[in-house]
């Protein structure tokens, strides 16, 4: 009977854990277009998988609050466990107190001890005021298991809800962010701050919504519509990505190429643009690219794909925006994205059509020269295998940026469209022939002849072949087959690099 009365109490005690803020609160959260905490899990994780862990730790500031507004435990996606942590908006506004933080510290500890990702969803108003430097306290432990997590485990944070000062730099210490449209928002200084402080009117939708996080800063890596598709895409992008960084990634069964006339996609004018997402559709299995940061920085496409079945990042110029020049966002973008690959054992495969650093003085001053070399830096310390195209123009230092032979490639392919040369031929010809075009009776005609000779000479895949920078020139609808059989020889690549504690990448 005393037992019984112990499991009453438990049950009791669950189904308070379970209403959370209470059906008021609930009803508001759902007119916003919100799921609550436990919903979002349901929708997250493979059905009858979640252990909640935590259920009963509450606050030692203020009446005890369901779960401490915040729902955390272990759960399955795709039958591979994950940690996760939800905040609850309809307990104290999802606010992080002492007590709430340690519960998401927890899970890092176990998901980092396990080597398991770590899943935030986040839904809060900060902070929680009335617990001070308590709460201040928790965010800063939570930053420094991000830190230290980072490149062991995948740290994906989806924000579903305010997201407000310090508060977004657990996201951002995280690989990847998923932002929810019209709900989720992120800023340092809220509108009425910016208001008071510059005069300047924002609505927090703009200001921090999730398509200025995606295309103006590029904090947000995704952006989606609802709380339903926010859930779906981060259980894709598990299934993609390996439990820690010395898993592989899981294979796919393989599929073929979309069909899609490579031989005739590249225009012969080199100046003419082309979409590179159609270069990528006919190497890599249909429908198998996710690309990653679209709409922001499209000079520069990036995403994840599969090849015969093989996990691959793919990195890409995009001939179609800025004529595929890499400039200080597009840099920041690739870079990290080589980095977030070779963290996790995915080779890279990298398409090349640039004519070089964007020039002009908003990039000089900006920082082009920092930011240019994380691409670099990021290409040459990756140690997955990586295999380069060269599609169409390599010029100059953005040649070598693109993961060249030099920089690290271990195989380098050539399109026969290929020019690779220290600059394009206009400005090439100018230079070296300069006498000969000053002196010329028609100077446009022998401009001309001057570039075709330089072309001939000097921009074809030929050269660098000859001197075993390029491995091998390939008809383009021959690339798939070419791609296969070297991503096959490289999948055992062991490379080692000098022990240190860690580089310094250019920040
Ligand atoms: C305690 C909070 C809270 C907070 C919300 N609530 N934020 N309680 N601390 N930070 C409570 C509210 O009192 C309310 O309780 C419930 O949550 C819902 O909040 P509402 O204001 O009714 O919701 P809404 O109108 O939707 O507005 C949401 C909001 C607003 C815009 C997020 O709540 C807000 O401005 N909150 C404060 C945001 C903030 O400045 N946080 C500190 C950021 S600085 P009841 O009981 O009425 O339901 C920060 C520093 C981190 O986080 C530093 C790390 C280094």
């Amino acid at each position: 009977m005393a037992d019984n009365e112990k499991i009453q109490e438990l049950v009791h005690r669950e189904a308070r854990i379970r209403a959370m803020g209470g059906p008021d609160r609930v009803a508001r959260q759902h007119q916003l277009g919100k799921w609550t905490a436990r919903e979002r899990l349901d929708a997250l994780l493979d059905a009858g998988t979640f252990q909640e862990l935590g259920a009963h730790v509450v606050a030692r500031v203020g009446e005890p609050a369901p779960a401490d507004g915040v729902v955390t435990g272990v759960g399955q996606v795709a039958g591979r466990p994950v940690y996760v942590y939800a905040q609850d908006f309809t307990v104290v506004g999802g606010s992080l107190g002492e007590m709430h933080a340690q519960k998401i510290q927890a899970m890092q500890d176990l998901a980092l001890k396990a080597g398991c990702p770590m899943i935030g969803l986040n839904d809060s108003g900060g902070a929680r005021i009335q617990e001070g430097v308590d709460a201040l306290s928790g965010y800063g432990a939570i930053f420094r298991r991000n830190t230290h997590a980072s490149g062991v485990i995948p740290q994906i944070t989806v924000i579903m809800g305010p997201s407000a000062g310090g508060a977004v730099y657990s996201p951002a210490l995280t690989d990847l962010v998923v932002m929810v449209r019209g709900t989720a928002q992120m800023f340092i200084t809220g509108p009425q701050v910016i208001r008071a402080v510059t005069g300047e009117q924002v609505t927090a939708e703009q200001l921090g919504g999730a398509d200025a996080q995606l295309t103006k800063s590029g904090v947000a890596h995704f952006a989606v519509d609802d709380d339903r598709a926010a859930l779906a895409l981060t259980r894709e992008l598990l299934a993609r990505f390996p439990a820690n960084n010395v898993e592989d990634p899981p294979r796919r069964p393989a599929r073929p190429p979309r069909a899609v006339d490579l031989n005739g996609l590249v225009p012969n004018d080199p100046n003419k643009p082309y979409d590179v997402r159609r270069v990528i559709a006919g190497l890599v299995d249909d429908e198998s690219f996710l690309e990653c940061q679209a709409g922001y920085a499209d000079n520069v496409v990036v995403g994840w794909a599969y090849v015969d079945g093989q996990p691959m990042g793919v990195i890409a110029n995009q001939p179609r925006v800025l004529a595929g020049t890499l400039d200080i966002d597009g840099s920041d973008k690739l870079a990290r994205f080589v980095r977030l690959c070779d963290a996790f054992n995915f080779p890279l495969l990298t398409l090349v059509d640039t004519p070089g650093y964007l020039p002009g003085t908003a990039q000089e001053y900006g920082g082009i020269i920092r930011h240019g070399a994380k691409v670099l830096y990021a290409y040459a310390e990756a140690t997955v295998p990586k295999i380069t195209v060269i599609v169409r123009k390599a010029y100059g230092g953005a040649y070598l940026a693109m993961c060249s032979r030099s920089l690290g490639a271990d195989l380098a392919i050539a399109w026969p469209s290929a020019e690779i040369a220290v600059m394009g031929p206009e400005p090439a010809a100018n230079i070296i022939y300069r006498r000969d075009l000053e002196t010329a009776e028609d100077p446009a005609a022998a401009r001309r002849e001057k570039v075709a000779e330089y072309r001939e000479r000097f921009a074809n895949p030929y050269v660098a072949a000859a001197r075993g920078y390029v491995d091998a020139v390939v008809e383009p609808a021959e690339t798939r087959h070419a791609l296969v059989r070297m991503l096959s020889s490289l999948l055992s690549k062991r490379e080692a690099r000098p022990s240190k504690k860690h580089g310094n990448v250019p920040l």
